[in-house]
C-alpha cells in the first residue's frame, strides 16, 4: 500500500477518465454499482464513455445493511462466471458502501485486480473513495473485515450532487467538517459559512480542500500506525451510534453519526481538560443546528457502549479515542475512562 492513487477532480466526460480507460482496452471490465445509482446515472456512464459499453454491470441493494460479506460472496461468484482475469478492472461507481465494498472485492478476488473508484456522494467523494480502506461491516461493527488497497485512480465529479437527497449533502459535510477540526481552521472557518448555502452545491474547491487533507495524513501514515488515527475523529462514538441504528434495522447516513460523534467527543475533549469551553460551545452551536440529536433511549446507551468496547481502534481494555486540542488540531490515543465517556454520551444524547 503507497497510498499514491492518483485523484482527478472535474468533469468526468472531460478528463482523464477515458485515457485511462484506453489503458485497459484489451481487459474486461465490470462496473459494480448500486440499484439507486444504476437507476440515476448508469446510462450517463455508458452514453458518455463508449469504451464502457460492453462493460459487465453488477449492481446491489443500497445501503448500509448491504454492505456485508454475504453480498461480496455473490459478486466474487458473478466475477468468476463472468471469467474476470487478473489483468481486468473493476469500476465502483456509487456511495461510500459500494467504494467501500467493492475495493475490498477488487482487492481479494485472484489476490487483488484493478479497481477505479467513481464516488457519487459527497461523503465517499471527500472520504470514503480516497486514502486506500476498504471492507465490509460484520454485525452493529463498522469495518470490522477488510484490507488497505489502493484504487488505480478516484474521478471526483461535483454533477452526482444533482440527484442527492439534502441528508447525504450533510451527511459528507459531516466528515468535511471533520477535516478542518483536526487539522485546518481556516477550512473549518470557510465550512461554517457554507453550511448555510448547501443547496448552492458544494464546490470543487472546497471538496479539493478536504481531499488534501486526507491525503496528507494518508500518505504520511497509510497503515494508521499512528498520526492516520486523527481521522478517526467522531468515529469512535459515530460508530457506536451507527452501529445500534443498523442492529435496530434502522440505518442512519454515516456522517450524522460522525457529527453526533464529533459533538460527543468534543464533550470528552472538554471535560479531559484539552479543549477550552469556548471552542467546545462553537463545535456544538454547529452540530446541533445542522444535525439535530436524536434522544437516544437508555437501550441504545447500552447498546453503543458495548460496541465502543470493543471499538477496533481501542487498545486493549482502555477506550482509546482522538479528541481536539482546538479547533485546527488533534491529538490521538487519548486513553479515557469509561464512566467519562458514558456520562458525555448520556449529557449530550439522552
Ligand atoms: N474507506 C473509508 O476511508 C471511509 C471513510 C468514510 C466513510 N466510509 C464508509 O462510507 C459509507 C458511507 O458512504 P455513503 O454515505 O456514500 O453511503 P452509501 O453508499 O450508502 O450512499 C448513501 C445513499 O445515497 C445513494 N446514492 C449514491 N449516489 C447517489 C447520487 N448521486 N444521487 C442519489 N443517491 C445516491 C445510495 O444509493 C445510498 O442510498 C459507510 O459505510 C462508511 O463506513 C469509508
Amino acid at each position: 500500500m503507497n497510498a499514491h492513487h492518483d485523484i482527478f477532480f472535474g468533469s468526468l466526460i472531460e478528463g482523464h477518465f477515458d485515457q485511462l480507460l484506453e489503458r485497459y482496452s484489451d481487459s474486461k471490465k465490470v462496473i459494480f454499482t448500486d440499484e439507486t445509482v444504476f437507476e440515476l446515472w448508469m446510462e450517463d456512464l455508458l452514453t458518455h464513455h463508449p469504451l464502457l459499453h460492453d462493460a459487465e454491470i453488477i449492481q446491489v441493494p443500497p445501503g448500509e445493511e448491504n454492505k456485508v460479506i454475504e453480498i461480496c460472496h455473490q459478486v466474487w461468484h458473478a466475477l468468476s462466471e463472468y471469467e474476470i482475469a487478473r489483468n481486468d478492472l473493476i469500476i465502483n461507481f456509487g456511495g461510500g458502501v459500494i467504494t467501500d465494498m467493492g475495493g475490498f472485492i477488487a482487492s481479494t478476488y485472484k489476490r487483488g485486480i484493478d479497481f477505479i473508484n467513481i464516488p457519487t456522494t459527497l461523503l465517499s467523494q471527500v472520504d470514503a473513495s480516497v486514502g486506500g480502506k476498504t471492507g465490509v461491516d460484520l454485525g452493529g461493527y463498522k469495518n470490522q473485515i477488510g484490507v488497505f488497497a489502493d484504487p488505480v485512480a478516484v474521478f471526483i465529479d461535483t454533477k452526482y450532487h444533482s440527484t442527492l437527497p439534502e441528508d447525504e449533502i450533510k451527511s459528507g459535510f459531516a466528515e468535511m467538517l471533520k477535516h478542518g477540526l483536526i487539522q485546518d481552521a481556516h477550512h473549518w472557518s470557510n465550512l461554517k459559512v457554507k453550511i448555510n448555502e448547501l443547496d448552492d452545491g458544494v464546490s470543487t474547491a472546497l471538496i479539493r480542500d478536504s481531499v488534501y487533507i486526507k491525503k496528507s495524513i494518508v500518505e504520511k501514515d497509510p497503515q494508521e500506525k499512528g498520526l492516520r488515527k486523527l481521522l478517526n475523529l467522531g468515529h469512535t462514538i459515530g460508530h457506536g451510534v451507527e452501529g445500534t441504528r443498523l442492529i435496530a434495522g434502522e440505518p442512519i447516513p454515516h456522517g450524522f453519526g460522525v457529527a453526533w460523534g464529533i459533538l460527543v467527543e468534543a464533550a470528552i475533549a472538554h471535560e479531559q481538560d484539552l479543549l477550552s469551553q469556548k471552542a467546545f460551545s462553537e463545535i456544538q452551536a454547529l452540530i446541533q443546528e445542522n444535525y439535530p440529536t436524536p434522544s437516544l433511549s437508555e437501550n441504545d446507551i447500552l447498546s453503543i457502549m458495548a460496541l465502543i468496547k470493543n471499538d477496533k481502534k481501542n487498545r486493549g481494555h482502555e477506550l482509546n479515542f482522538t479528541l481536539l486540542k482546538s479547533i485546527g488540531e488533534a491529538v490521538f490515543d487519548q486513553v479515557v475512562p469509561t464512566k467519562t465517556v458514558e456520562a458525555c454520551l448520556r449529557r449530550i444524547m439522552q
